[in-house]
């Protein structure tokens, strides 16, 4: 696969979508590490294994299990990626990005991205929801943005703005629905870093120095390029560990670890994100 992935894939790959499909919806959710049983949910899903889409990357990682389910959800019609790639896997920004651009292509204006973080905050506990409210992009600042390399003006501009990457309207919604059902909602910055090792003590440090309440591997390059074209952006961290410089004997971060507190908080992000689309 090319480093940049090119308009012509895109159209294809959002052609395979449309004649798999009678669904054209405006809302993207996408399911992070261990969450992706919140796509049990969707109503008389159309189920597209990514593999058998041209040009869709697929994830190599447990927990990833990869395909798109399209159906509706509280009535809405949704398109839900069960699963997703990291740069990690050995893909380029490009393609780890290009499910947002497919699903720019296909009317999609709306996405809500979920992922799995390690708290910085010393206020978080495990098993809490984070509203992201900005990013660091770690890897976009050191020369890997998403956006690098040729632009398509008819998308979004070379040079877009970044002030206010997650829609405030969207947040505020999402505090209003987990008010109203009993749910904890923190907030926060949350820094993108590469991994796949997690952080030493020092680099922990360094992130609470620098601002970020929780970390992970995901999400900030499709945030960006969602941004680029245009979309309203809902993030969600679900903090499956404490990531603090002065860990307990024993107290290493795993993946299975990891898994584990996201299916815990399923059943919690499944309902604050079915408020969410009531009120859509
Ligand atoms: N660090 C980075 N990514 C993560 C973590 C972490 O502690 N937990 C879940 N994803």
């Amino acid at each position: 696969m090319d480093q940049f992935i090119t308009t012509q894939q895109i159209d294809e790959a959002a052609d395979a979508i449309r004649r798999r499909t009678a669904y054209a919806p405006r809302i993207g959710l996408v399911l992070g590490s261990g969450l992706s049983s919140l796509a049990d949910a969707v109503m008389d899903a159309d189920i597209l294994p990514f593999a058998a889409l041209p040009h869709w990357p697929t994830s190599t990682v447990a927990g990833h299990s990869g395909r798109l389910v399209l159906g509706t959800l509280e009535e809405k019609p949704v398109l839900v990626m069960q699963g997703r790639v990291h740069f990690y896997e050995g893909y380029s920004m490009s393609q780890i990005t290009m499910p947002v651009r497919v699903m720019q292509r296909l009317g999609i204006d709306t996405l809500i991205l979920t992922n799995a973080a390690g708290g910085l905050n010393p206020d978080f506990l495990a098993g809490d929801l984070m509203l992201i409210n900005n990013h660091i992009n770690f890897l976009g600042l050191a020369g890997n943005n998403p956006l690098r390399g040729p632009n398509d003006d008819t998308v979004g501009p070379r040079f877009p703005d970044m002030t206010a990457p997650y829609d405030p309207e969207l947040r505020s919604l999402a505090h209003n629905v987990a008010a109203s059902q009993d749910i904890t909602l923190r907030e926060g910055t949350y820094a993108y870093v590469a991994g796949p090792s997690y952080e030493t003590p020092a680099e922990l440090r360094f992130l609470l120095t620098v601002g970020a309440d929780a970390v992970g591997m995901s999400t900030v390059p499709s945030v960006v390029v969602a941004r680029h074209g245009g979309m309203r952006v809902l993030g969600i961290s679900t903090i499956t560990n404490l990531a603090t410089p002065d860990p307990a004997p024993g107290q290493e971060t795993s993946h299975q670890e990891v898994l584990e507190v996201g299916r815990i908080v399923v059943p919690r992000l499944t309902r604050l994100i079915h408020g969410i689309l009531q009120r859509l």
